[in-house]
C-alpha cells in the first residue's frame, strides 16, 4: 500500500522513524510529511534516508520556476497518490485541526484533500490527553470512521505517569496491515447491538437511569461494521456520535428498546445486548409533575420487560450474546444468566473497579460461553475488547448452537 505518514511535533516524533522502517519492511511505500513542529524534534533527512523519498516539510516550500507549480498542487497529488493517511505521533494540535477542518499547513490541508482511510496514533502528556477538547476531537474523528490507535499507559517524557505514550510502532504498523488486508469475517451477518442506559420516567420531568455511557456497545458496533457486518445499533440516550456506516435507532425507555429489538430481530443474525436496561419502572407514570409537598416520596416499581429472556425464547438459529455487570460472584452470575436466558455467551464485567467498566474507555471482561468455557480478556480499550468478543462469536458459530 502507499502510506502517507504524517509526523507532528511531539517528543515521540523519533519513534516515527522506526515506524517508517517497519512500514517499508511490510512492503508499503512511505511518503513522509513533517509538520514544522515535528522538525524541531527530528530531521527530515532521517525519513528521506529510510524511505528513499523526498520528505514534505512545507505547504509553500518551492521558491521558483516549475517547483512553484508542483508545490501548488502537491497536497492534492499526495492525497490522490496514497491509499492511507497515517499520523504518528498525532499531537493534540493536529487532532484539533483535523476535527475542525483547519487547513493551515501541509498535513492539515492534505487531511482535507484525502478521501481514503485515516489512522491517527495520538501521543501527548496525560492531562492533554484527558482534556475534554482532545477527547471531543477524538470522538469526532472516530465518528468519521478514522482509526484511533490509542496511546499506551506509562512514564511520559514530561515526568508524569498515565495514558499518553505513543502506541508501539509495531502496533501502529499492525493497524495499517489491518487496512491493507481487511478482515471481512462478519460479511453477510446482520448484527443487532443494543447500547447505553434506558430512562424510566417517574413523571414528565424526572426519570430513573444508570451510569452506562454506551461506549462498549458503540465500540462493538464500530468493530462489527469494520469486519463487514451490517449493523443496527439500538441505543439508549447517550452522548456519543453514531459510528460511521452503522444504522442507529434511538430509544429512551426499556419498553421502547424492547419494541425496537423485536422489530429488527427478524433480519438479524447476531444479537449482542450490551445495553444496561433499567430493571424497574413505574407502572403508571403520572401525567403531571409530582409536587414537592411532603418530606417523603415513595415509589412502587414493577419490572421492565426482560428483553434478553424474550429474545432467548424466540432466537432460533441466531447467535445471542448478553452482558452482565456484577459487583460480586461474576462467573457464577454470568453462567446463571447464560442458562436462564438461552445465550451463547455472556460478557461479564465486574463494575466498581477503577478505570474499567461503566463510563471508562477501557474494559476487562470474562467471556462465559456455553461451549468454550470461560475466557478472561485482560484490560484493553473497549474497541480491542469488542474485537475479542466478535472473534469468540465467530468461534461459537463454528461449534454450533445450544441444544
Ligand atoms: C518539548 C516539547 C514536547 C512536546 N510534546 C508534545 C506531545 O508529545 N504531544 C503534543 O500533542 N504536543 C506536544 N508539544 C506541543 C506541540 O509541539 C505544539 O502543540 C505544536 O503546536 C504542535 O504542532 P503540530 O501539531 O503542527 O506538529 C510539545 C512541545 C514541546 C516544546
Amino acid at each position: 500500500m502507499r502510506v502517507a505518514l504524517g509526523v507532528s511535533g511531539g517528543i515521540a516524533a523519533y519513534k516515527a522513524a522506526e515506524l517508517a522502517r517497519l512500514l517499508m519492511e511490510d512492503g508499503h511505500s512511505v511518503q513522509c510529511v513533517l509538520t514544522s513542529s515535528a522538525q524541531e524534534f527530528i530531521r527530515p533527512l532521517t525519513f528521506a534516508a529510510l524511505t528513499g523519498r523526498k520528505v514534505i516539510t512545507d505547504l509553500f516550500h518551492a521558491s521558483s520556476g516549475e517547483d512553484v507549480l508542483a508545490s501548488a498542487v502537491e497536497h492534492i497529488a499526495v492525497a490522490q497518490e496514497n491509499d492511507v493517511l497515517l499520523v504518528a505521533p498525532a499531537t493534540a494540535g493536529i487532532l484539533a485541526k483535523f476535527a475542525h477542518g483547519l487547513a493551515d499547513d501541509f498535513l492539515s490541508t492534505l487531511y482535507l484533500a484525502f478521501e481514503g482511510p485515516v489512522v491517527v496514533a495520538p501521543a501527548m502528556n496525560t492531562a492533554m490527553w484527558g482534556h475534554a477538547a482532545t477527547q471531543t476531537n477524538l470522538a469526532m474523528l472516530a465518528a468519521r470512521g478514522h482509526v484511533v490507535v490509542d496511546p499506551g499507559v506509562g512514564h511520559l517524557a514530561c515526568g508524569t505517569v498515565g495514558p499518553g505514550r505513543l502506541a508501539e510502532p509495531a502496533i501502529i504498523a499492525a493497524a495499517i496491515q489491518a487496512i491493507a488486508h481487511p478482515l471481512r469475517d462478519l460479511a453477510g451477518e446482520v448484527c443487532l447491538i443494543t447500547a447505553g442506559p434506558t430512562q424510566e420516567p417517574l413523571d414528565p420531568v424526572r426519570y430513573l437511569t444508570n451510569r452506562s455511557s454506551g461506549k462498549m456497545g458503540y465500540a462493538l458496533a464500530s468493530a462489527a461494521h469494520a469486519r463487514g457486518a451490517r449493523v443496527i445499533l439500538v441505543s439508549g440516550p447517550v452522548d456519543l456520535p453514531a459510528p460511521e456506516g452503522v444504522e442507529r435507532v434511538r430509544v429512551r425507555t426499556a419498553q421502547e428498546m424492547r419494541d425496537a429489538v423485536m422489530q429488527r430481530l427478524p433480519e438479524s443474525t447476531i444479537i449482542i445486548k450490551a445495553a444496561a436496561v433499567a430493571d424497574f419502572q413505574l407502572e403508571e407514570v403520572p401525567r403531571q409533575k409530582v409536587k414537592k409537598t411532603s418530606a417523603r416520596f415513595s415509589l412502587e416499581l414493577v419490572p421492565t420487560p426482560d428483553i434478553l429472556a424474550e429474545v432467548g425464547s424466540i432466537r432460533g438459529e441466531r447467535l445471542l450474546v448478553g452482558f452482565a455487570a456484577e459487583t460480586q460472584n461474576l462467573e457464577q452470575e454470568a453462567r446463571r444468566k447464560l442458562e436462564s436466558k438461552r445465550c451463547d455467551m455472556v460478557v461479564a464485567n465486574l463494575v466498581g473497579g477503577e478505570g474499567v467498566g461503566f463510563e471508562s474507555d477501557d474494559n476487562e471482561v470474562l467471556l462465559v460461553t456455553r461451549r468454550n468455557g470461560s475466557i478472561a480478556v485482560p484490560r484493553a480499550s473497549k474497541l480491542a475488547v469488542s474485537h475479542r468478543i466478535l472473534e469468540e462469536c465467530l468461534k461459537l458459530r463454528l461449534v454450533g448452537q445450544p441444544a
